[in-house]
């Protein structure tokens, strides 16, 4: 059930804390548990199978970011939620700067960091938001986010953000949200939107249809998800020198209804990972072949990467 006291009705524009209200919630519903228990070793396989199942989705963590090429480089994660990614990354001996609007997930980062300990010294985690960061000009080889500048007020200006912050010749490594999908047509417009109405009941229907994870019952409202068209995306990045981008990201499960039978079809079929546990707190459900297939040409996601001129 959607909490009817919940920000961002047809007429609110979102605040801040309406945004970090619905992540600390997300975080404490799906997290707490995994990351309490957490120790170094643990961590450590953590992070092992993360990068696994991150190979197998062929996921720009470890498609369009190098991991064999970080040592050394100063990357900037924006919105690093958990600290799942920037772990990883850390761990490949990258100099990480990581940053969350949400507190209690800059801490989990940070967290994260303090475990691993001398193997990832001066790397840091801070809260900070993407429309204004905290950092120098040219400061970054590299600046990566997943799933984070959708879901902020002002879009454009966390981008304009990353490009100041980037060095010349620096690289961007960023997942937004694609509006020409099956997810976003299907199974968000018409269903959800227009079958179930969401549409006319408010402004922010997608942040009411999409983001809850875990079973739990959701007991808080994403105040802003957008998405974007290939246009779209060339406007935002038109800055920008050899820009890429690509689809990924493909999801029976989010068909209302019908996907709670086929996960449980998909999981006694496929299995699940065990490196879903480190970002998403809890395995992740297999991908069967066609939904590999399919994320390629309808997925939910653009993976984008791009340089500053130099
Ligand atoms: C879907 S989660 C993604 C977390 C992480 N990147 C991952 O892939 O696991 C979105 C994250 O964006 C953060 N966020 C939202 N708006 C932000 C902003 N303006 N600045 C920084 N972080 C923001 C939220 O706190 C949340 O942790």
């Amino acid at each position: 059930m959607v909490n009817p006291d919940a920000p961002a009705s047809m007429t609110e524009e979102p605040t801040k804390s309406d945004i970090q209200h619905f992540w600390k919630t997300v975080y404490r519903t799906a997290y707490t548990e995994h990351d309490s228990g957490l120790t170094r070793d643990a961590l450590l396989e953590a992070i092992d199978q993360l990068e696994d199942m991150f190979n197998f989705r062929e996921h720009m963590a470890t498609v369009e970011m190098d991991l064999s090429a970080l040592a050394g480089l100063s990357v900037l994660e924006v919105g690093s939620g958990a600290g799942g990614h920037s772990a990883m990354f850390a761990r490949h001996g990258a100099q990480m700067t990581s940053c969350d609007l949400t507190d209690v997930r800059a801490a989990e980062t940070q967290r994260k960091f303090d475990l691993l300990g001398s193997m990832v010294e001066g790397c840091n985690a801070m809260q900070a938001d993407a429309e204004n960061l905290p950092f120098a000009d040219n400061a970054f080889d590299i600046v990566y986010s997943n799933g984070v500048l959708h879901h902020t007020n002002d879009t454009d200006q966390a981008i304009a953000e990353v490009y100041r912050v980037l060095k010349p010749g620096g690289r961007v490594v960023i997942m937004l949200y694609c509006k020409n999908s099956f997810d976003y047509w299907f199974n968000f417009w018409f269903c959800r939107g227009l079958l179930c109405g969401a549409m006319f009941r408010s402004r922010n229907w997608l942040g009411h249809a999409s983001e809850w994870i875990g079973s739990s019952e959701q007991k808080a409202v994403n105040p802003i998800t957008r998405c974007y068209t290939g246009g779209e995306i060339r406007r935002m990045f038109t800055k920008f020198d050899k820009l890429a981008f690509r689809k990924s990201e493909f999801y029976f499960y989010l068909i209302p209804k019908l996907g709670r039978l086929y996960r449980r079809w998909q999981i006694k079929h496929y299995g699940t990972h065990p490196g879903g546990s480190i970002v998403y707190g809890e395995p992740w459900p297999i991908w069967s072949p066609l939904e590999h297939w399919l994320g390629k040409r309808l997925g939910w996601a653009w993976y984008i990467s791009a340089e500053k001129k130099i």
